[in-house]
């Protein structure tokens, strides 16, 4: 299997995108460190993974808390692929956005994957090997009302990719983005329900919503070897919607 003797940490695996990315990578041989900070879910993608005959491991973690992400990185130890996906998306427009919401937006979104990925990386660098993906939102490309603050977090994740790559590249670890569109998950169910859900999956040339595991599909691809030439990329899985 392509990723066996790897260690995968992936952020918010406790559901969602995260979720189906630590059972695919586990499928292709990573041992995977899920985290997040609901304990009994991320239990459940534990027993989903070594249901399958994976390996993975559960570290609780709260990206808002320094604190809580140095002893997540301490804990995760030597890790080869780390995923960035870890996300809130609290939606308001500009004019009515509370500070205390804007704060822990950009800590979550970016202080946490940058300091997370500054832990986590020398030891990428000292082995000469690593890949890191970070997930962003077609949202960085089109303005959508509401998602001021969500979309400009994913932007600085995006340039930090390309920053990161610059920096990390030379010494063998690629750094790269997968910028999904409209995905089927509880996050998306919860905030616009099925309908909502459906109507902005009909404005992609697709004309639906992704499955969160077609978005896991294009993490496995940049994480593993087969794109051992990509890096400071931002690779769009949005059927199109960023296209035209
Ligand atoms: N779904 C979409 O349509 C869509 C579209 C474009 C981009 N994306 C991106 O895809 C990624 C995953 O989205 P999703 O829809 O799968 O979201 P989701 O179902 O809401 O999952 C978000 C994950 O992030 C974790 N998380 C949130 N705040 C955290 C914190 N403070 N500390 C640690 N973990 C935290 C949650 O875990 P706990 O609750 O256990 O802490 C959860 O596992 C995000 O980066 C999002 O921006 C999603």
């Amino acid at each position: 299997m392509e990723l066996t003797g790897k260690t995968a940490l992936v952020t918010g695996s406790t559901g969602g995108i995260g979720r189906e990315t630590a059972l695919l990578l586990a499928s292709a041989g990573a041992s995977v460190v899920v985290s997040g900070r609901d304990a009994e879910r991320g239990a459940r993608t534990v027993q989903s993974i070594t249901e399958q005959g994976g390996r993975a491991r559960f570290i609780a973690a709260d990206l808002t808390d320094l604190d809580s992400l140095r002893g997540l990185a301490e804990a995760a130890g030597d890790v080869d692929i780390l995923v960035n996906n870890a996300a809130v998306f609290p939606g308001a427009p500009t004019t009515d956005q509370d500070v205390a919401s804007f704060d822990s937006t950009l800590a979550t979104n970016i202080r946490a994957p940058y300091f997370l990925t500054a832990a986590l990386v020398p030891a990428m660098i000292a082995k000469g090997a690593g890949s890191i993906v970070n997930i962003s939102t077609m949202a960085t490309r089109i303005g959508m009302p509401g998602l001021s603050v969500y979309s400009a977090t994913k932007a600085a994740l995006e340039s930090l990719t390309r920053t990161w790559a610059a920096e990390f590249s030379p010494a063998g670890v690629r750094v790269n983005t997968v910028a999904p569109g409209p995905t089927r998950t509880d996050m998306v169910l919860s905030t616009m329900g099925e309908d909502g859900a459906a109507q902005v999956g009909k404005t992609t040339l697709l004309g639906r919503v992704a499955a969160p595991r077609e978005i896991a599909e294009v993490v496995l691809f940049l994480a593993s070897d087969r794109a051992a030439y990509i890096t400071g990329a931002t690779i769009a899985a949005d059927a199109g919607r960023t296209a035209v």
